[in-house]
């Protein structure tokens, strides 16, 4: 463990996918820290992925809103917090299509609540620079590329297409602002799409992974040709943390696995791993299960990160393979059905034939 001040984390979302495994990652890495969850439980929000950390001394859970001031102002002060890891949002695109209001509730409207207590405990603790600020943001933000496009860097143009994409920007754009006109120590990066535990099922990775297990059929969206940069949970959880260490306050960083991937090619992927390592399947070969389905609206066609930014000026690159990911988290999701299954509730089927219908 490296030898250093320890730092009071409000980590907001971190009963969500890469919220939780944040946690877990920091507090096994820094267990001198105090570590307080704020999350509302949201659909997407499990209080069981904490549950190895309850009890613990440093670890603390809350369960409350973003959007609540007076609880983000007490949180604050009782815990003398001097660092906010900000996860928590709506995330899922398919979502924002259905109900854009409580992205911009959450994203947008929670984020400036957090901001602005931030701003106003940090004032009142004598505007110590040491403290941090970090807003969790996506790629999303900077648009979509054609095929023979750079990739997105730190100084893409802001183009975002759909509701969530949109709300990310308006956040970014918030604490970006508090940065310039009050001067918070405060860091935005901007990742590609993560896979990994913990994920809620209606995202692509663990969405096909549970649908072959049922034997259900599996929804490609238009010709499966849109193409995302995966990263490794695990590598985006170290990359926040050495931007959270070294990284300059103000400053925007880019993180992505510089894995380009077509998404139909992932599902045939997936359906191999699963071919091999899931015994008596309902279905096999499971790639007999791929649908094609009625394109998602305004669906972004590419994503890629050029992530040389914090990579020559902090140092950090993506350890894990994606062969070798991939298939540790198509094992996790065989072996965890007792995380996964009490997920698809009623709620979750109403969701799923809204969108698959
Ligand atoms: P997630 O949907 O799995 O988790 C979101 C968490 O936020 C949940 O635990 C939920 O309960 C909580 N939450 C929602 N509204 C809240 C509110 N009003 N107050 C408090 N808590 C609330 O999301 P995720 O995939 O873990 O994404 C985390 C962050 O990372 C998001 O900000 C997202 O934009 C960003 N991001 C995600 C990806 C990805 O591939 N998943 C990629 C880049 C960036
Ligand atoms: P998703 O995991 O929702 O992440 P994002 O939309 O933030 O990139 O989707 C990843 C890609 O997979 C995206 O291009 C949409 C596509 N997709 C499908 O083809 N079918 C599906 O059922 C889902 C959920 C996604």
């Amino acid at each position: 463990m490296p030898l250093r001040e320890p730092r009071r984390v409000l980590v907001t979302g971190g009963a969500g996918f890469i919220g939780s495994n944040f946690v877990h990652y920091w507090c096994d890495r820094y267990p001198v820290d105090r570590v307080v969850v704020l999350d509302l439980l949201s659909y997407a929000g499990n209080r069981r992925t904490l549950e190895a950390l309850e009890g613990q001394e440093n670890f603390r859970f809350v369960q409350g809103d973003i959007c609540d001031r007076t609880l983000v102002d007490a949180l604050l002060k009782a815990e003398n917090l001097d660092t906010i890891a900000h996860f928590a949002a709506e995330s899922h695109v398919d979502r924002s299509i259905l109900g854009p209001e409580a992205f911009v509730r959450t994203n947008v409207l929670g984020t400036s609540t957090l901001l602005e207590a931030f701003r106003q405990r940090w004032n009142k603790r004598g505007c110590p620079q040491s403290d941090r600020f970090l807003h969790i943001s996506t790629d999303e933000v900077y648009g979509s590329l054609g095929p023979d496009d750079p990739p997105f860097t730190e100084t893409t143009p802001y183009s975002p297409n759909s509701p969530y994409a949109a709300s990310k920007a308006g956040s970014d754009h918030l604490v970006r602002a508090y940065r310039h006109t009050y001067g918070l120590p405060t860091l935005i990066t901007n990742c590609s799409n993560n896979y990994g535990p913990y994920q809620f099922p209606e995202k692509l990775i663990p969405l096909i992974c549970i649908n072959i297990l049922l034997g259900k059929s599996l929804p490609v969206y238009g010709d499966g040709q849109n193409v995302r940069d995966w990263l490794y949970v695990g590598d985006h959880c170290s990359a926040l943390d050495v931007v959270l260490h070294k990284g300059t306050p103000g400053e925007t960083y880019n993180i992505g696995g510089n894995t380009q991937i077509k998404n139909i090619d992932l599902v045939y992927t997936l359906c191999q791993l699963m071919d091999e390592l899931a015994p008596n399947l309902p279905v096999h070969p499971s790639r007999d299960l791929i649908t094609f389905v009625k394109d998602r609206p305004g669906h972004d066609r590419r994503y890629a990160i050029d992530a040389s930014k914090i990579k020559t000026q902090l140092g950090w690159t993506p350890q894990e393979s994606i062969q070798g990911s991939l298939r540790r988290t198509v094992k996790w999701y065989l072996t965890h059905r007792d995380w996964w299954e009490p997920l698809l509730s009623e709620e979750y089927q109403a969701y799923y034939r809204q969108v698959y219908a």
